[in-house]
């Protein structure tokens, strides 16, 4: 099929170059230049594993372009929105300016019978109003279908879906935008991918609803090791043992600094807001204790930073290892690693944090702090030890040879990612969350 994808983010880009993937012709829009010429030159504008080689074969094949002129999704059948929809300045709720404003531009250019197909994460009841305003301006149908991906496994989140979620229209336009959405899928329709088809409320609330579980688990399991801090417990012995029941499951049980990124701390400040829009605001208020715990976890590896210098970091340094919200991604949105180099800066440390992906981003958003290339040079002289992003590079860390570069022998583990006893062993103070 012809398609086009609006928005070359994080989302956008990826999904446009897995439909080519799945032997579709795509357009991709965006209304940033730089972007668009760096995708149509087969460079990723951001690190996503995977993405430049397919976007190169892509590219070479004939079948995917990117352009900043709308008016080429003109001939498309099916249109995706994957603009951001970021936290609105000085609210809660979520900013919604992207997504009408690709909604009002791309109207001129819809055919009779066209899908619009919605990616975006909105709060439910967008997609209704929005079908309202497609319709009035054009003979097409909307669709909302939630994207699931995970920064750092989006393309083969893309290609091999574990599920697929189709909000549509009652009636005859359902039908047609269910039949257009199995032809876009059929790959995954072939493998039996699960399908939900649904209404366009229930498809939206699925995407808030699964990132606040998400949320929701990260902060119980960091609740836990509060509580496994107060008592001696160990919060990753604890996660083992709930996890192997089936029903709570082991995945997304990592205690540590705390969830980042471009999705879940937004969509969940997102979702309270628009359940008090609509008078619920007591369902799902436990989201509000769910950010402060996480939030809370930033103040704690922070706090034990300054702890392990004595109560005073003023002059000494910190070398802070991480600055990415997760592994395998260059994404500093909201990164509580980030987060942590730029507090103990306000405090007067001399942060050197270093990152394999993320430097170029941080160096943007907060270019006070020294970054190292690598983190031999991070760890030269350094005082105190932090860990804030599980890279793989961090976790392999031999303490033996650590500590002929450091000056102090303290490692703080904001990841539970590092193996305490093999620190302890070589002489090093180890102090990870809810570990004794
Ligand atoms: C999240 C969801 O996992 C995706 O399903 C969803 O499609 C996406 O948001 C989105 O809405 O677009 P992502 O933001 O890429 O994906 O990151 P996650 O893998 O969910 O990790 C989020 C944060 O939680 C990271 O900062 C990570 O370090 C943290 N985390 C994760 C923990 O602190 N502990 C864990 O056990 C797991």
């Amino acid at each position: 099929m012809k398609l086009s994808v609006i928005g070359c983010g994080y989302l956008g880009a990826v999904h446009a170059a897995s439909m080519v993937e799945l032997g579709h012709d795509v357009v991709g829009i965006d209304v940033d230049p730089e972007k668009i010429e760096m995708l149509n030159s087969g460079n990723a504008p951001f690190f996503e594993p995977g993405l430049p080689e397919i976007l190169r074969s892509a590219l070479a094949s004939g079948r995917l372009r990117f352009t900043t002129e709308i008016s080429e999704a003109r001939g498309a059948g099916a249109h995706f929105i994957g603009v951001g929809t970021p936290q609105k300045k000085g609210e809660y709720a979520a900013d919604l300016t992207y997504v009408d404003s690709a909604i009002d531009s791309l109207i001129p250019y819809l055919a009779d019978g066209d899908l619009v197909v919605g990616k975006s994460t909105v709060p439910v009841g967008t997609a209704e109003r929005l079908a309202k305003i497609i319709a009035a301006g054009s003979g097409a149908i909307l669709a909302w279908n939630p994207e699931f991906l995970r920064e750092g496994f989006a393309v083969k989140d893309t290609i091999e879906p574990d599920r697929l979620v189709y909000g549509v229209p009652a009636g005859n336009d359902g039908i047609r935008a269910t039949e257009i959405l199995n032809r876009i899928y059929s790959r995954a329709i072939a493998n039996e991918t699960p399908l939900v088809v649904t209404d366009y409320a229930t498809a939206e609330l699925v995407k808030v609803s699964a990132n606040a579980f998400l949320a929701t688990k990260i902060s119980f399991i960091n609740a836990m090791a509060e509580i496994a801090d107060a008592t001696g417990a160990d919060v990753t012995q604890l996660a083992d043992a709930i996890g192997f029941d089936a029903r709570i499951g082991r995945r997304f049980l990592n205690a540590g600094v705390g969830f980042g990124g471009g999705c879940l701390p937004k969509d969940i400040r997102a979702f309270t807001a628009r359940a008090e829009e609509l008078g619920r605001g007591e369902s799902v208020a436990f989201l509000k204790q769910v950010d402060a715990i996480n939030l809370r976890q930033r103040d704690r590896v922070v706090q034990m930073v300054v702890d392990a210098l004595g109560g005073n970091v003023y002059e000494k340094k910190v070398a802070v290892l991480g600055l990415a919200f997760k592994p395998f991604s260059d994404d500093i949105r909201d990164s509580p690693a980030l987060d942590v180099a730029v507090r103990l800066h306000g405090l007067g440390a001399n942060v050197v944090a270093t990152d394999p992906e993320a430097i170029a981003n941080s160096r943007k958003l907060h270019p006070q702090i020294v970054f190292a290339d690598d983190s031999v040079d991070a760890l030269v002289n350094a005082d105190v030890i932090v860990v804030v992003t599980e890279w793989n590079e961090f976790r392999a860390l031999v303490p033996g040879d650590v500590s002929k570069l450091t000056a102090g022998r303290v490692i703080i583990d904001g990841r539970n990612c590092l193996d305490p006893e093999s620190w302890r062993a070589a002489g090093w103070t180890y102090r990870g969350l809810g570990r004794p």
